[in-house]
Parts: C-alpha cells; sequence; structure tokens
C-alpha cells in the first residue's frame, strides 16, 4: 500500500467523511450574511473553530479541508488549526484551486485556475500540516455545455494539479462537478457526469497520477433543480452507482460526494441508499460543506456565544452522514 493510498484510507474508512469548511471568503460571506452576521476573519474562524472542536471530528470526520484564510489563522487556546484538526485524529486539507473563471472562447463556461506557482503554494501548505487537497472544475448544463472545451482543459487542469500535489506527498481530491443548476433531465446528468468523469481518468492517466492515491468528489446523480421530472432517491442511488462503476477505474480507493445543494435529509439519504446498494468495491462517503453546515450557522446565527447548542447540531448531523457513509441511515433515527 502506497502512502497517499493509506492516507486516503485514512480520511474515508469506517464511515468517516470530509467536512468541506474551504468557502472562499467571497462564499462565506455570502453564508454569513445570509444568517445577518458580519463576515470578518474574527467571526469566519469563530464558528469554523467550533465545528472543528466538536466531539464529531474524532468520531466520524477524517478530513476537513480548509481554506487558505483558515489554514494560517490560530485558535483561542493559540493552537494552530492544523494542530487542533490532528488532535482529533483527523487529516487536514486544504483548498488549492484559486477560483473558477471566465473560460476564453466560451465564455458562459468556467476553468479553474491555480496552476502558476502551484508547486510552491503546495510544498507551504505541506509544513503547515496540510496532507490532502481539493480542486474543483465547474460545469453547467444547458443546450451547449458543457463544451468539449471545457471538458477537456478542467479535465488538464485537474490532472496537473494531481500530479503536482502527489509530488508533494498529498492526496489530491479530485472534484469535477456538474451543476445541479437548470432543467435537465437525470438522464443528461447522467451523460454529461460520465462523459466529465472519463475525461479527467484519461488526462489523471496521461499525467502518470497514482490512482490509488486520489479521492474522487464527483455530484450524485440528479435532474437539474428546476426540472419537472424529479427521480426517486432509489434512482439517484442506482443512476449514481451505475455512472461510477463504468467511469471510474477501480484502482481508485474511494468516492466522496459533494451535496451541491441538496438539502441535508436529501443528501444523507441519497448517499445512505448509495451505500445500501453499493455494487462497486469503491468506498462511498461524503465530502459536505452545506449538507454539514447549513442547520448549525443557522442556530449559531441566533447566539455566536453558544458553542455547545452549535457543537450539538453540527454533531448529529455529522453523524446522521457517517451512518449514511454506512448504509445504517434511517428516518427514525434523524428525528430521534
Ligand atoms: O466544492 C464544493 C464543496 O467542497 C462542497 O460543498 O457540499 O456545499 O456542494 P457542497
Amino acid at each position: 500500500m502506497s502512502e497517499l493510498n493509506q492516507i486516503a484510507l485514512k480520511i474515508i474508512s469506517d464511515g468517516k467523511g470530509i467536512l468541506a469548511a474551504d468557502e472562499s471568503n467571497g462564499t462565506m460571506t455570502k453564508r454569513l450574511e445570509a444568517v445577518n452576521v458580519a463576515s470578518t476573519p474574527e467571526n469566519r474562524l469563530l464558528f469554523r473553530e467550533i465545528l472543528f472542536s466538536s466531539t464529531s471530528i474524532r468520531e466520524c470526520i477524517g478530513g476537513v479541508i480548509l481554506y487558505d484564510e483558515t489554514i494560517n489563522q490560530t485558535t483561542s487556546l493559540k493552537n494552530s488549526i492544523p494542530d487542533l484538526i490532528s488532535s482529533s485524529g483527523a487529516v487536514t486539507g486544504i483548498k488549492v484551486d484559486t477560483g473558477a473563471k471566465e473560460l476564453a472562447n466560451s465564455p458562459e463556461e468556467k476553468i479553474t485556475e491555480g496552476l502558476d506557482g502551484l508547486r510552491l503554494r503546495l510544498k507551504k501548505y505541506y509544513q503547515l500540516g496540510a496532507r490532502f487537497t481539493k480542486w474543483r472544475g465547474v460545469y453547467y448544463i444547458n443546450r451547449t455545455s458543457p463544451s468539449k472545451l471545457a471538458i477537456h482543459c478542467n479535465a488538464h487542469a485537474l490532472a496537473r494539479y494531481s500530479a503536482l500535489v502527489q509530488e508533494c506527498g498529498m492526496v489530491p481530491i479530485v472534484e469535477p462537478e456538474v451543476l445541479m443548476d437548470g432543467d435537465h433531465s437525470a438522464e443528461t446528468c447522467f451523460e454529461v457526469t460520465s462523459e466529465v468523469i472519463k475525461k479527467c481518468f484519461e488526462e489523471l492517466i496521461l499525467h502518470k497520477v497514482d490512482l490509488s492515491g486520489i479521492i474522487l468528489k464527483p455530484n450524485m446523480i440528479l435532474a437539474g433543480n428546476s426540472s419537472k421530472n424529479k427521480i426517486s432517491n432509489e434512482e439517484v442511488s442506482s443512476q449514481t452507482l451505475s455512472c461510477l462503476k463504468e467511469s471510474v477505474p477501480s484502482e481508485v480507493p474511494g468516492i466522496a460526494f459533494l451535496s451541491g445543494g441538496q438539502s441535508e435529509i436529501e443528501a444523507t439519504e441519497n448517499l445512505n441508499l448509495i451505500n445500501k446498494n453499493n455494487n462497486t468495491n469503491f468506498i462511498m462517503t461524503y465530502s459536505y460543506g452545506r449538507a454539514l453546515q447549513q442547520s448549525a450557522i443557522k442556530f449559531w446565527s441566533k447566539n455566536i456565544k453558544d458553542v455547545q447548542g452549535t457543537q450539538n447540531i453540527f454533531n448529529h448531523r455529522a453523524k446522521m452522514c457517517t451512518m449514511a457513509a454506512q448504509g445504517k441511515w434511517s428516518k427514525e433515527l434523524e428525528n430521534k
């Protein structure tokens, strides 16, 4: 077993999943302003420190993805954030892309940037304690998107990123996200997601990336959020499984889904069914941002000093996701 494979397994084994707390300052500002909290560095740290010092970081979370601001911050007890995370046995991760920008010659699509100077930034993050990283490519579905160009250049960037990350001794999370926005059918989501993932692996293989030392972070197969033809949770699970079974090479140790705008319960229920019906050799877990934090941030915003109350909400959510990552979640458990 390679060292990278061991890190990947440490993050996603035994029902553990990933807390994606890597919202950029822009995104975090939107999340905080939506609950009437000022988006200052202090408030962003306050909320995140509450999550990172919760008991579920030890019990349910194998890895936490940070944003550059957070990895450089110090806790109220003057510890580094990576130390706080590793003291609970979880692995520190870091978002290393610099965001999705307009794609030249296809301005309605995006290309994720951040390759320039990446090797040096990775070395710095490794020294700070990071052992895995994240890079997200985004793809829109509409009449003309995603174009072959967007599929090709985002796959190329994900592969160049992954090769550099492994060179630095860290595990890359490869995240090609086909967005839920739009009125497309689940069938279209299936076709596009398959094409996008296959192209990513073509490029990863070309760049000699060790597939046993990555974690794939895809979307589930869903109809667009404004589609009138939603599919059942059972169908989400069976279509997601067949898409991944035919598109992902078997060397990949695990798949950690993004929530992508699903509600907390929807994301939990779908993950649970994926695990109940899992007919692949992949570990199937979560790498959720909103579906782990939504209720917690709402509660916290009412009284930002209520650490225990906020942690109780977050711990419940993380526990439900971890049950789902083992196919053991139920509505009764959710409402207990
Ligand atoms: O890149 C996306 C995040 O890491 C996951 O966020 O679960 O809210 O889609 P989400």
